[in-house]
């Protein structure tokens, strides 16, 4: 890691994060960077992390570029090309894998990453607590999860819900106190960061101890 990177990164400017982030505004980027600076660091080299909901690859690229060994899921095989496509762009091929997800996380050995990051993407998994306890599973002791999420609440709201729907997702659950109190249940929750405008959920936590 670069001297000047990690200076940027301390002064809450990760180089082109707007382009990495793609879509949702600052908030979200000043999210990410939350939580890079604060949660996981910004060395990621020896760290194998999971991105789920991958889509553009981009995010997945950028842990690659701050020296992670990335694999990116997702459920649209359509979206795999774009990401590959990214990757090689990005010159991170070599430490990215990109693969369409048909919904067994036994494709991977149980304690197998580091870090699990999703972002906008939990509010469409329809049995969120089974799909979180797999999760749990395919994390390494005291594994980190990354989730940046939509929250519930104002005229963004109903906005998001036409644009899933447009998407043809299932219809949007958004996180509420529900969805968060089980996250805590099954992971051990550090911090959750709201936003308001547009509401976003930051989530930073770890794997429990088995009990
Ligand atoms: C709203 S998009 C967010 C994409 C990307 N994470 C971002 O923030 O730009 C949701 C993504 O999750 C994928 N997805 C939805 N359900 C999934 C699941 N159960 N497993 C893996 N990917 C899923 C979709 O195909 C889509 O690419």
């Amino acid at each position: 890691m670069s001297e000047q990177l990690t200076s940027q990164i301390n002064n809450n400017v990760i180089p082109n994060l707007d382009y990495f982030v793609e879509w949702g505004g600052s908030t979200w980027k000043r999210q990410l960077n939350y939580a890079l600076r604060e949660f996981t660091g910004i060395d990621f080299a020896g760290k194998k992390i999971l991105e789920i909901g991958s889509r553009s690859g981009k995010m997945a690229c950028l842990f690659a570029r701050l020296g992670g060994t990335v694999t990116g899921i997702d459920i649209n095989p359509d979206f795999i090309g774009n990401a590959v496509a990214e990757a090689i762009n990005m010159e991170v091929e070599q430490r990215t894998n990109f693969i369409a997800y048909n919904g067994d996380f036994d494709i991977f050995p149980d304690e197998s990453f580091d870090l699990i990051f999703t972002k906008s993407v939990l509010v469409i998994v329809p049995e969120l607590e089974c799909f979180l306890r797999q999760i749990s599973n395919k994390l390494k002791p005291s594994g980190k999860v990354l989730f940046l999420e939509n929250a519930k609440g104002g005229l963004l709201h109903k906005l998001r819900r036409f644009r899933h729907r447009t998407w043809n997702y299932q219809k949007a659950k958004f996180f509420t106190d529900k969805e968060l109190n089980l996250i805590c249940d099954i992971f051990q929750v550090f911090e959750i960061k709201k936003t308001i405008f547009p509401p976003t959920y930051l989530i930073m936590g770890e794997k429990r101890d088995k009990l």
